[in-house]
């Protein structure tokens, strides 16, 4: 699966650009502030017409502009996409696909992603949400059931939250208490089900690439932690566990009423990190911390290859900062095979070590493997 072509109008600082990536590595060179990272943001955008940097479909739109465009080429099973955003100001972006109207659902399958961005230390670094939408995006491109589950999850979640928050003004509402544990039972059978076999194949993934990248056999783990009465999720069926979860929510009942919480479930999972027996959000230095997360990423990437059968799109925005030359020059030999955009401030010889296609960018406008239109 590749993005072979790109054309920009109105997007972010590009008033109009058009480029070509080549099917392996493309280096995306320029100084700070020119556009590397909203290329890269354009991109990620085919995969599910979702930005990793915002909500606001307006933000997208070049400043003083009422509408921005950004069409995409890809190939993936031997079929070519042309997959259109057209964005006007205050209104509904229209998506198309070779020419016909689609939601943004039916884009699924074309183009998938594994983007890793400075923010992405949060993985490490930040709290259990953190890890846990990192689960959520990556299966989500993986498992359309998951997807699914997890959206009726979070509705009923929400939903009995206002219950035990409200029932001391309507007592009636506990009434359907049971109903809620049940769907939320149901539907958190299924995340568990999918998040415990994800990790696992997370966990030995992302161990071989860390110990690779940092060169010195550095150990990192990536154990799942779901509800306490699923100690082994992975030896279960999604029937047992959806028994024990509604055993769970019955024996919990007085403490959720009392603490007017929904205190467990799936919303609380946590991918427990450690590096060299450590914890990792507390204990990794800055580099470290990186190493860990890109390994993270780079599993996610291994993983949708094998599930998928081809390997996604890699989107990897100023990952090299930070890393030693002998951690630098191991993602660069490690990220070969499929299709890679990587930003990068100074070329550096990054070039010469992949044979990588240099796509320069200054204000807006691309040379190079580009064309400036
Ligand atoms: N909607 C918009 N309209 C016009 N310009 C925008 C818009 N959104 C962002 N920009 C500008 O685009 C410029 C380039 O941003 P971008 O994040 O792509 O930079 P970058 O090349 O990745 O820089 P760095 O190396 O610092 O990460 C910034 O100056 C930013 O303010
Ligand atoms: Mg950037």
């Amino acid at each position: 699966m590749i993005v072979t072509g790109l054309s920009l109008k109105g997007f972010r600082n590009y008033e109009e650009a058009y480029c070509e990536f080549s099917d392996g590595i493309n280096i995306i060179c320029g100084k700070n502030a020119q556009g590397k990272t909203n290329l890269l943001e354009a991109v990620y955008l085919l995969a599910g017409a979702r930005s990793f940097r915002t909500r606001t479909d307006d933000d997208l739109i070049g400043f003083g502009k009422n509408t921005a465009l950004v069409r995409g080429l890809a190939q993936a099973d031997g079929r070519e996409s042309e997959i259109e955003f057209l964005y006007r100001r205050g209104c509904r972006k229209i998506i198309t696909v070779n020419g016909v109207k689609k939601t943004p659902s039916a884009l699924s399958g074309l183009v998938r992603t594994v983007l890793f961005s400075p923010s992405d230390l949060e993985l490490v670094r930040g709290g259990a949400a953190a890890r846990r939408r990192f689960m959520d995006l990556a299966i989500c491109q993986l498992r359309p059931r998951y997807a699914a589950a997890l959206t009726e999850y979070n509705k009923l979640l929400a939903h009995k939250t206002r219950i035990l928050r409200d029932k001391d003004k309507k007592p009636s509402l506990l009434d359907v208490l049971h109903e809620f544990n049940d769907g939320m039972a149901r539907a958190g059978a299924a995340i568990i089900f999918y998040r415990s076999a994800w990790c696992d194949k997370l966990s030995s993934s992302a161990a071989r690439i860390h110990a690779d990248i940092s060169g010195c056999g550095e150990i990192l783990t990536a154990g799942y932690r779901t509800v306490s009465s699923v100690p082994e999720p992975r030896q279960m069926k999604m029937g047992q566990i959806y028994d024990l979860l509604l055993e769970h929510a019955a024996q919990h009942r007085e403490a959720e009423l009392a603490s007017g919480l929904c205190l467990s479930g799936p919303h609380k999972d946590e991918i427990e990190l450690t590096i060299d027996g450590a914890e990792a959000r507390g204990f990794a230095s800055q580099g470290q911390a990186r190493t860990a997360a890109l390994s993270l990423k780079l599993a996610e990437r291994d993983i949708s290859e094998q599930d998928a059968g081809d390997m996604p799109v890699l989107l990897l925005d100023d990952v090299l900062s930070e890393l030693d030359d002998a951690r630098r020059d191991f993602v660069l030999n490690r990220i070969t095979g499929g299709q890679v955009l990587i930003t990068c401030c100074q070329n550096d010889g990054i070039a010469e070590l992949t044979g990588g296609k240099v796509l320069g960018i200054h204000a807006g406008r691309i040379t190079g493997g580009g064309l400036t239109l």
